[in-house]
């Protein structure tokens, strides 16, 4: 379906990128999501001619027919991950091939052709050599977001015979706003985000068009984030809108729910239980019930709970707000066993500290 045989990137540099003062200004306070770099990759695929006219080119918007099928069927899947200034000037990208991993398994679940991983690779690579500048220093990094959508023309309900792979990048700081020293969570009652069977796995655009209006919902109760119970019993804490979750007991011991199907694949998540091993920590891949939550958190049983992804890294979680009321996890603010993780994945992904596993990837 996706055979490769050499893929060859042809470079169009922008003629008139950003004027470099114009670039230190955006990047003094970016944000998240909106200040973005100079160029972007495409790559095309087609059904007679498999994956073909890779190109690094100015970003720009994209022509796209109105019968496009993405515009009708939502068949539409993204990855994201972020590259790091190093002390010496170089940037390094954390376990980009676990995305490249992701971005097949949620191809294959949307009926999409499958992007060979060393095309993924290189497509990021030449994203992040070619936009080195927009790299912040300090706290931010370049967050990377490549993602492919069906294109064919046509409102026949089937999979597309065409897709473009774009790679855009974007500056980034902090993903939540607030100055708070933990976020706040609002316990959907009415929504949920997957199903058994559904979509809940992969990184596709429909499940996160599903959760806005809970996140809406979320941001109306002054929360900062909405948090997810299972659809089928509507009892098991899952994850967040956009971020795995774990809870901090006071035996020290660590819970997070069990990959399912029906929540995301956290490639933070899946190291941060590394780094908990690493640290002697027992932690379990285990359900747990919002009903045990609220009682853990009012006995002084859970002592922390954290939020974790790329774009919030490790969050910790102050109070949890529902309709029938709301608690505060420990003190309402972080803890020493979610900062200590927080340090450790930090440390890492930043070339501060030893990287044992061989997580981090050199992109210069
Ligand atoms: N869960 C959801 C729904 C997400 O959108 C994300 C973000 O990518 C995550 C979890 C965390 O995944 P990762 O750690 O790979 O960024
Ligand atoms: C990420 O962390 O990469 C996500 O896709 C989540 C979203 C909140 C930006």
């Amino acid at each position: 379906m996706s055979k490769t045989p050499s893929l060859k990137f042809v470079r169009h540099p922008h003629p008139a990128p950003l004027a470099a003062d114009k670039r230190a200004e955006l990047l003094k306070n970016p944000g998240f999501g909106r200040v973005f770099s100079d160029h972007m990759v495409t790559i095309r695929y087609s059904e007679s001619e498999g994956w073909h006219d890779a190109r690094v080119e100015p970003r720009a918007p994209i022509p796209l027919d109105p019968a496009a099928a993405v515009l009708h069927y939502a068949q539409e899947i993204f990855e994201g991950l972020k590259a790091y200034r190093t002390a010496g000037g170089g940037a390094t990208l954390f376990r980009p091939r676990e995305n490249a991993r992701r971005f097949q398994d949620s191809a294959e679940r949307l009926a999409m052709p499958v992007l060979p991983e060393d095309v993924f690779l290189e497509a990021v690579d030449q994203l992040v050599s070619v936009d080195r500048d927009w790299i912040p220093d300090g706290d931010g990094s370049l967050y990377i977001r490549p993602f492919m959508f069906a294109n064919e023309i046509f409102l026949g309900v089937k999979p597309s015979s065409d897709y473009l792979f774009i790679v855009i990048a974007s500056s980034v700081g902090a993903y939540f706003k607030t100055s708070a020293p933990a976020v706040s969570v609002w316990v959907s009652p009415d929504y949920t985000r997957a199903a058994p069977g559904g979509t809940g796995a992969a990184k596709c655009g429909g499940n996160y068009a599903a959760s806005l209006i809970a996140q809406a919902e979320a941001t109306k109760h002054g929360c900062d984030q909405v948090v997810f119970l299972d659809a089928a019993e509507r009892r098991w804490v899952e994850e967040l809108g956009g971020m795995n979750i774990f809870f901090v007991f006071d035996d020290g011991s660590m819970v997070t729910p069990p990959l399912g199907g029906t929540i995301l694949p956290g490639i933070t998540r899946s190291s941060l239980l590394t780094l908990a091993k690493d640290k002697g920590i027992a932690v379990r891949e285990e359900r747990y019930s919002i009903q045990q939550w609220k009682a853990d958190a009012a006995s002084g049983r859970l002592r922390e709970a954290f939020a974790c992804g790329t774009a919030a890294v490790v969050t910790p979680i102050g109070i949890v707000r529902a309709p029938d009321g709301e608690f505060t996890i420990g003190n309402g603010g972080s803890g020493t066993s979610t900062e200590a993780l927080k340090a450790s994945l930090v440390g890492i992904q930043r070339g501060t500290a030893a990287d044992p596993h061989g997580w981090i990837h050199k992109v210069f």
